[in-house]
């Protein structure tokens, strides 16, 4: 098992193989999280011309300290280059689990928008199946009766100690049972008062970039756009 400094390296290493994917004159969604705030500094340091929206308070702070631009990701950008960003877990078909950070929805909207999702992480995210936390955000209205609904899927659990998103939203966990992702994923989608869920499908990824502690990336091609 990989102490906290190996991992510290792995996650350099993608992230810097993944500042390498930006291009000049771009539009570029910026993730969330400890490997993001790794590639920020190294996407800085190449001195390029891009626009970048960002995913969370956290990552459009650091950005712009490091003197990237940032803009408002609102009806004046449809599309967007390239995103990059980390997750919790990534499974052989390239289902990925995001929001251990809490910012799976708009990290999502940034996904999806992206004509490349380059998703950058150490090798301990690898997972042989998507097991539980699946983090999801959910609205605070009605939000007895939207936990009454999920717990016929399975467990879910508040988030402790999380205050509201930056949109308003609860967070919460599933905890049950997983099983294939796809089916899970649509169950969740379809509950109402459930705004999104961290289960990212592999349609949504062209790239997983998993850092090895040497410097070497090993590049995963999940599906071409
Ligand atoms: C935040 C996320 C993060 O990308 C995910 O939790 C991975 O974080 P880290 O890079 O710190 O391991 O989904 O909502």
């Amino acid at each position: 098992m990989a102490g906290d400094d190996e991992r510290d390296l792995q996650k350099r290493a993608a992230a810097a193989a993944a500042a390498d994917l930006v291009q000049d004159g771009t539009t570029v969604g910026l993730g969330t999280g400890s490997t993001v705030a790794l590639f920020l500094p190294a996407l800085a340091r190449r001195g390029l011309s891009v626009r970048c929206v960002a995913t969370s308070e956290a990552t459009e702070r650091q950005a712009r300290a490091l003197g990237l631009a940032v803009e408002p990701f609102d009806a004046r950008i449809e599309r967007l280059d390239l995103a990059v960003d980390g997750a919790d877990q990534v499974d052989p078909a390239g289902w990925l689990v995001k929001g251990g950070g809490g910012a799976q929805t708009r990290e999502k909207i940034v996904a999806a928008a992206a004509e490349r999702f380059a998703v950058i992480v150490s090798a301990d995210k690898v997972v042989a199946a998507i097991g539980p936390p699946i983090p999801l955000e959910l609205m605070p209205f009605g939000l007895g009766a939207t936990l009454r609904l999920l717990s016929s899927l399975g467990e879910v659990r508040i988030r402790d100690g999380a205050g509201p998103t930056p949109d308003g939203g609860v967070l919460a966990d599933y905890m049950g049972p997983v099983g294939e992702p796809g089916e899970l994923a649509a169950r969740l989608a379809a509950t109402p008062g459930v705004v999104d869920h961290g289960l990212f499908p592999p349609e949504m990824v062209t790239e997983v970039l998993i850092g090895t502690a040497d410097g070497s990336v090993e590049r995963r091609e999940v599906r071409a756009r």
